[in-house]
């Protein structure tokens, strides 16, 4: 079977259909990563448009600079090292009031999971180390494991990795520190949790957990897409991928309040949320990769799209 190769980027058809990229449009990749999805961007803006890649990882960035630099002549291509929460001031800083477009492809990079030495993937044993910026977060894996109280660490792996055995894996954890490896953890979860049937690793929720962590990644997520669709011109459209339930139930927060949705909780007797009617929804529900692309590309089939588009009056 024909398989795609691991930097493949994902739901690209539908990202396309949904972002609409026309030439002259300024566009915004706020997880540029390897370029996947913005090398598809760019020939669409051609002539005159404008790229702006984002990442917090400057090794992505040094690849996805590779990769566009053949539309340099065509459009203008900007990168920049930040962190997509800081989108407004990435703007400004440029003389942008608004954009046509803004894409977020959440979550890790495939080279990120690939560089064995990074410390994401139990596949190779190294430091548990697991930032995706190493210039700006100085707390590892290696220091929430080997610091955090037992509490911290069943409260961490059950609310960032969902994970049902998060309390004996707290606990064996504490009673096997040092921890040092990627290995060394993957295997003593495994023991933990007691091999599951299934088509996931046992460690694979643990994992999650603590990148979410190293990497604030829930932290201020609802905002930020928020903020993304404030920085939307009038007929402008943002997209989101999103991973895993807890970043969607972030974007899916955003998406409808700021589509007029009141998302109190049930039997609040007035709205405190906010809601404003600020954009139209292009996925009332999420849309998922088709069965061809995940047999084709695996690790896309925990992906959610949803979109959206500024409406003109707001
Ligand atoms: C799934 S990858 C993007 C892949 C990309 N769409 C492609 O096709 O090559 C996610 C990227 O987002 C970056 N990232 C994650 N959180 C970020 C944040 N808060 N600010 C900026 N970049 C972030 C990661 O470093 C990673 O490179």
């Amino acid at each position: 079977m024909m398989t795609m190769n691991s930097h493949t980027p994902v739901m690209v058809r539908e990202v396309l259909q949904l972002l609409r990229p026309q030439p002259g449009e300024v566009f915004v990749d706020a997880t540029v990563g390897l370029g996947g999805h913005s090398v598809e961007i760019a020939p669409r803006l051609i002539p005159g448009g404008w790229l702006i890649g984002i990442d917090r990882d400057p090794r992505a960035l040094e690849v996805a600079g590779r990769r566009l630099e053949q539309f340099s002549g065509a459009i203008r291509v900007t990168l920049v090292h930040a962190d997509f929460r800081e989108l407004p001031q990435v703007l400004s800083a440029r003389g942008l009031e608004g954009v046509d477009g803004i894409l977020y492809d959440l979550g890790v990079s495939s080279m990120q999971l690939d560089s064995a030495e990074r410390g994401f993937s139990f596949r190779f044993d190294a430091p548990l180390d697991m930032r995706m910026d190493p210039s700006r977060e100085s707390i590892t894996a290696a220091d929430i494991v080997n610091r955090w109280s037992e509490v911290d660490l069943r409260r961490l792996i059950q609310e960032y990795g969902e994970e049902p055995a998060a309390a004996r894996i707290a606990r064996a954890i504490v009673q096997n520190r040092p921890i040092l490896s990627t290995q060394q953890l993957a295997a003593l979860v495994a023991k933990a949790v007691g091999r599951r049937g299934g088509h996931i690793h046992p460690a694979t929720r643990t994992f999650q957990a603590l990148r979410i962590a190293v990497n604030r990644e829930l932290e201020g997520l609802q905002e930020a897409i928020e903020q993304a669709i404030r920085c939307l011109l009038p007929g402008g459209r943002i997209v989101v991928l999103s991973y895993h339930s807890l970043e969607a139930r972030a974007v899916k927060r955003a998406f409808q309040r700021l589509s007029g949705k009141c998302i109190c909780p049930p039997y609040t007797p007035e709205c405190r949320c906010g809601a404003e009617r600020m954009v139209h929804l292009l996925t009332p529900h999420a849309l998922k990769p088709d069965a061809e692309e995940i047999a084709l590309n695996p690790r896309s089939r925990s992906a959610q799209c949803r979109a959206a588009e500024r409406l003109a009056a707001s």
